[in-house]
């Protein structure tokens, strides 16, 4: 019988991941919650908000939802895993006790440091003059973090002790991440290339995605401040099957065996950031949802159900070997709003989705966009993904820019070297 499918969340990895469940076979019927102007075209939009976990509930419950699959981290986070579990539903997702892996950089170091996991020393503070008194003249450049959720911008490297007073004064004593910042961690730098991985879970195994790339910073050659990410590539040629056993390894089974123990088994896609200097590798941040754009990404390069891999997932009885991926790349590129990541426009009108989509081997995912009477506009900083499949790099970056050349809306902007990093020798 057909499934229904409820999608949590309202980005492009939203978009992305109704896409392809979209193309399941298994799939009658699809809702995203609350979606927007892109998976309106694919799925069912409803106006509940992702921490609206009784809303969610209720409307699971009456609709027969067969499988809920969280793409937006702040649902996990609200508990709505937890809730969905308890009366019984199928979701794919981290309960808020393992979703703490991502929300409190406390908890995620405890456990690396318990599970013997690789990654940059560090100190955690509550008050600002201890995390300053700490600060030595060698320890620069370092990390100092918000401990909570901050969408990927409450990181700042500071360069010297200057920077870093600023920093930490603005976590907490302005408190511009709100009681995110209360808690601040101080961290050794990692040198290196960063990669995202990503793992579907099941409480006990996993399925590792090939490595990709995010662009974090807004401008061109990793110039400007950081952003959600503005662009995404996958698979890396540089990265050997060597590294990705000791991912597996060293970095992705402890953590799913220290969960565990924790009572707090992982079940979802569990995305490390890692730094790749050589042969180490090192974890950066541990993220217990799909990453946005590398979702985009990997949606384009995964050859298998979609369904059929996440309710695996949800039933503790995923095969790795299932899982396929498409020969080539794919690439996403972020197509932006003026001024993001600051304050930026919305409401502004977007032309050329369609022809963009005409070209061989693209799909465009929206993000922040919403349906208007006469047409499709903005209604966030990042706005639209364009995607493509290529037979290697240069092919795929070739067909995505020439599908952005379709695209138009005023102050659009994107970054045009996505995945042109040099290799490491
Ligand atoms: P996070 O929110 O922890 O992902 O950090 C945002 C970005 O800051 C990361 O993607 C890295 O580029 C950078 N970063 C975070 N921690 C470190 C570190 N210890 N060493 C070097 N770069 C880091
Ligand atoms: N692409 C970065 C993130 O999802 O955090």
């Amino acid at each position: 019988m057909a499934k229904k499918v409820l999608v949590i969340g309202g980005g492009g990895r939203e978009h992305a991941l109704a896409w392809k469940l979209a193309q399941s076979k298994h799939v009658g019927k699809l809702y995203v919650a609350p979606g927007n102007g892109g998976t309106a075209l694919v799925a069912e939009n409803v106006p509940i908000g992702f921490t609206d976990v009784a809303g969610l509930l209720r409307f699971a419950k009456t609709k027969d939802i067969d499988l809920t699959v969280i793409g937006q981290e702040a649902a996990s986070d609200a508990g709505v895993v937890d809730a969905f579990k308890d009366a019984g539903l199928a979701v794919f997702g981290s309960t808020q006790k393992a979703t703490q892996i991502e929300s409190s950089k406390a908890f995620s170091k405890d456990l690396m440091k318990q599970q013997h996991i690789p990654t940059a020393s560090y100190q955690t503070f509550t008050d600002p003059e201890s995390a300053l008194a700490y600060l030595q003249p060698t320890t620069f450049p370092t990390v100092i973090k918000a401990s909570g959720l901050a969408e990927g911008k409450g990181v700042i490297i500071a360069e010297d002790f200057e920077q870093a007073k600023t920093a930490i004064e603005a976590m907490m004593v302005n408190k511009v991440f709100g009681d995110s910042g209360m808690t601040v961690v101080v961290e050794e730098f990692l040198r290196g290339r960063e990669i995202s991985i990503h793992a579907l879970c099941d409480g006990k195994r996993s399925a590792i995605f090939p490595a990709s790339q995010d662009h974090k910073q807004v401008d061109d050659g990793d110039k400007g401040p950081n952003t959600g990410g503005m662009g995404v590539v996958a698979p890396l040629s540089w990265v050997t099957d060597q590294h990705m056993q000791v991912i597996n390894k060293r970095i992705v089974q402890p953590a799913l065996d220290g969960l565990r123990t924790k009572n707090a088994a992982f079940t979802g896609c569990l995305y490390p950031g890692l730094m790749v200097d050589g042969q180490d590798v090192n974890v950066i941040e541990f993220n217990a949802r799909f990453g946005d754009p590398e979702a985009e990404t990997y949606m384009r390069l995964l050859d298998g159900d979609l369904y059929e891999i996440l309710l695996s997932c949800v039933n503790g009885e995923l095969d790795p070997t299932v899982i396929r991926w498409k020969s080539g790349v794919a690439i996403s590129v972020a197509v932006a709003s003026g001024g993001y990541p600051g304050k930026y426009q919305k409401g502004l009108a977007i032309s050329g989705i369609e022809k963009a989509e005409q070209q061989k081997d693209i799909v465009v995912f929206q993000a922040g966009t919403t349906r208007a009477t006469d047409g499709v506009v903005t209604s966030g900083g990042r706005v639209l993904y364009v995607t493509a499949l290529g037979r290697d790099l240069d092919d795929a970056r070739t067909k995505a820019y020439q599908a952005i050349d379709c695209i138009h809306f005023d102050s659009m902007h994107y970054r045009k070297d996505i995945g042109q990093r040099p290799e490491p020798e």
